[in-house]
């Protein structure tokens, strides 16, 4: 039975690098320290063990950009090699990928592992530059998508997260996404790793700007569904936090909870708009946000 591990104390990740030099370096008569570079500390790091807990793959991933992965450094014992713990270290960087918010994972493949990376869904898109002297290379690049997703009206979905994305540009660097509009249900995600505190858990002023964005999402997109156009303010917000989160920030707004005057808005008037917005750590409620917004009339008379 293989596990994934995050190495995390010094002694694990001392493990981890020699590891790492073992599978990747020594073969190429590189010495120790060869094995480690400066992205190491911004990357996440993640291991495979055996039933004796001993390592038996490895693999890490960084940002390059919000939006783009980078996977390095993956690696299989020799004598575990064709037993599926490539595979498994490759769907957890993607895992970890996605929390992070990256929409691709790119790598910089080895030609003797083209044919691993293309039985994952990678495809070459260029050529890399060569490394250790002669190890020719190849980027590879994989379109990440979410299959639990559920998209109705795509094309508001894309304009919303476009509008966010212009408009409010910490929602890029928080990750914050779209992850679910069912004309009932919306419902976004954000990468916890992008929010974490000092204490390994989401910052609060994330949870509420999450909170306060997917408030603002459920009226535009409700906008959308009445063919009803406005300016979207926040008048005022109360959120009570109950536990901390520490895995896959969620956060949700059903319809059921959104009170509004939307009749008012053709009329010129501007219009109230309250509702609930739950927090969840997967699949745990962990806070409550309630917020008063008002959907102001595009017009310069302003009727109240
Ligand atoms: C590349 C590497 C990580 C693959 O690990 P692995 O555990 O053997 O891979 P998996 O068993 O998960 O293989 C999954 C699929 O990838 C493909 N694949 C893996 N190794 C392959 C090889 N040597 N030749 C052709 N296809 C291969 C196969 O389709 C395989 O499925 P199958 O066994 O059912 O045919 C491993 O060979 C390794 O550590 N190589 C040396 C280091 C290296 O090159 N790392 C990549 C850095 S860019």
């Amino acid at each position: 039975m293989f596990v994934v591990h995050k190495p995390d104390s010094e002694e694990e990740l001392e493990e981890y690098f020699d590891f790492r030099w073992l599978q990747l370096r020594k073969p190429w008569g590189y010495p120790v320290g060869s094995e480690k570079d400066e992205y190491d500390v911004v990357s996440e790091h993640r291991v495979i063990k055996d039933h004796n807990g001993d390592i038996v793959g490895c693999g890490r991933v960084h940002l390059n950009t919000p939006e783009e992965a980078q996977l390095r450094h993956i690696a299989v014992r020799e004598d575990y090699r064709r037993k599926g713990v490539g595979q498994m270290v490759l769907n957890t960087l993607e895992i970890v990928a996605k929390d992070m918010g990256a929409e691709r994972a790119v790598s910089s493949s080895r030609e003797a592992s083209i044919s691993f990376f293309e039985s994952a869904g990678f495809k070459i898109i260029d050529d890399a530059p060569v490394e250790l002297g002669t190890v020719q290379r190849k980027q590879m690049c994989k379109y990440l998508c979410n299959h639990d997703a559920l998209l109705l009206h795509s094309s508001w979905c894309d304009e919303l997260q476009d509008t966010w994305m212009e408009q409010i540009p910490i929602s890029g660097h928080m990750g914050i996404k779209i992850h679910k509009y069912t004309e009932r249900t919306f419902e976004t995600r954000a990468s916890l790793i992008k929010n974490i505190n000092l204490h390994g858990s989401m910052f609060a002023g994330s949870i509420y700007s999450l909170a306060t964005l997917t408030g603002w999402g459920m009226i535009f997109l409700q906008l959308k569904q009445k063919q009803l156009d406005g300016d979207i303010v926040l008048g005022e917000a109360s959120i009570h936090y109950n536990k901390p989160i520490t895995a896959k920030p969620r956060a949700v707004c059903n319809i059921e909870s959104v009170e509004a005057k939307f009749e008012y808005l053709p009329k010129l008037r501007k219009c109230p708009v309250s509702l609930h917005v739950e927090i969840l750590d997967n699949e745990t409620s962990v806070a409550d946000f309630y917020g008063k917004y008002w959907v102001l009339p595009r017009s310069k008379k302003v009727a109240v």
